[in-house]
C-alpha cells in the first residue's frame, strides 16, 4: 500500500481512496486512485476509461478546480488569484475554503461564507 497521507513528519500509509481524478496526475503530477491498482497503466489511460464511463461529477470536477488554482499560487501565477477567489466564493466549498469576513481582491469582493461561530 502506498504512502499517500502526509504529515508534517512522515509520510503515512492509509486504507481511504481519493476521488480518481487521474487527468491531475497528467497535469501536475498527483498521485490517483486509479493507477494505484493499476500501476502498469498511464493516467491517460485511467483518465479515458473515466471518460468512457460518463461525464465528471462534482467531486472530480473539485478536484481539478482545486488542483488548478493551488498549483498556479504554488507558482506565483497572477492567474490562481482569480482561481482561489473563485473557489471561496462557491457555497459547495467546506466551511474552512470560505473567507470568516468579506475579502476583496484585483477588484473582485467575495463575502464571508459563513459566521465564524458555523465554522469546524
Ligand atoms: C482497488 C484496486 C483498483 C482500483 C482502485 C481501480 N481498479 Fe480498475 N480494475 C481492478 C481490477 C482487479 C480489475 C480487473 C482486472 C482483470 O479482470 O483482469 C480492474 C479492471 C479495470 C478495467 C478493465 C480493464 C481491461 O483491461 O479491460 C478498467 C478500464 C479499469 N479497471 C479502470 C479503472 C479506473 C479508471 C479506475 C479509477 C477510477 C480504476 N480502474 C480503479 C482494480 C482496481
Amino acid at each position: 500500500m502506498p504512502r499517500t497521507v502526509f504529515s508534517i513528519k512522515a509520510r503515512i500509509r492509509d486504507h481511504s481512496i481519493s476521488v480518481p481524478a487521474p487527468e491531475n496526475s497528467t497535469r501536475f503530477g498527483i498521485p490517483n486512485a486509479c493507477n494505484a491498482c493499476h500501476e502498469d497503466k498511464t493516467s491517460a489511460w485511467a483518465a479515458k476509461a473515466l471518460q468512457a464511463w460518463g461525464p465528471p461529477g462534482p467531486a472530480r470536477q473539485r478536484a481539478v478546480r482545486h488542483a488548478e488554482a493551488f498549483t498556479a499560487a504554488r507558482q506565483s501565477d497572477p492567474a490562481a488569484e482569480a482561481a482561489l477567489l473563485a473557489i471561496m466564493a462557491r457555497a459547495d466549498e467546506p466551511p474552512s475554503y470560505g473567507p470568516t469576513r468579506p475579502v476583496t481582491c484585483g477588484g473582485s469582493t467575495v463575502p464571508a461564507s459563513r459566521p465564524p461561530s458555523s465554522r469546524r
